[in-house]
């Protein structure tokens, strides 16, 4: 079986959806590592009432992404992850874990990439005033949301929606869309 490391810097979300899809059989993981660089992310809480062991780690005591990220492959090695799931981990992954986990890092993105990197990308889309946006899961590499498309899905976007309405459409289809793909991937990953 697959084993599987969340990076997350927030509430956790996808998180969730990606536990609920082992619990339930859709998807065949073991989620064995929740990485987390901002110490009062909610998704610490969720990961240790899951009994899921977190490495969190303030970035700032440490004096270069070389060195927090040597900390993370330790820590990643320990465990024999097989794929790195980056899940809302807003921080530029670095040559360290780059190169250690080489093809084995993913991320998803709440919009169609190439449009709309970066922070807010929700927001960007409705500033921008387009009429369809959507998710996008990708192979990671040293660039802000670049790296080989793995999958898409758009959504409508009516002109009267909200804010909270669109992310609300956006991360419906996150929560159904990745596990989907991480089984993909780890199919794919396990059978070379
Ligand atoms: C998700 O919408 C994810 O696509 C986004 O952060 C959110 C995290 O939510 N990621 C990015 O913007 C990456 N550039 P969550 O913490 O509830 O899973």
């Amino acid at each position: 079986m697959g084993r599987i490391a969340v990076f997350a810097s927030g509430a956790g979300s996808n998180f969730d959806a990606i536990e609920r899809a082992i619990a339930n059989g859709t998807l065949e993981a073991e989620l064995v590592l929740v990485v987390c660089d901002r110490p009062s992310a909610e998704v610490i809480k969720k990961a240790e009432h899951a009994g899921i062991d977190v490495f969190q780690f303030a970035p700032k005591s440490y004096p270069d992404k070389q060195a927090f990220e040597k900390d993370i492959v330790q820590q990643l090695e320990q465990r024999h992850v097989d794929l790195v799931v980056l899940a809302g981990y807003m921080r530029l992954i670095g040559s360290t874990l780059l190169e250690s986990y080489e093809g084995k890092i993913i991320n998803i993105h709440p919009s169609l990439l190439p449009a709309f990197p970066g922070k807010d990308a929700i927001g960007q889309a409705i500033d921008a005033g387009v009429k369809v946006s959507g998710v996008t899961v990708h192979y990671v590499d040293e660039g802000m949301d670049t790296g080989p498309i793995i999958a898409q899905e758009a959504i409508v976007i009516q002109d009267t929606d909200s804010y909270d309405e669109v992310k609300k459409r956006i991360q419906s289809v996150e929560h159904t869309l990745y596990p989907q793909v991480i089984s993909h991937v780890l199919k794919g990953a396990l059978s070379t």
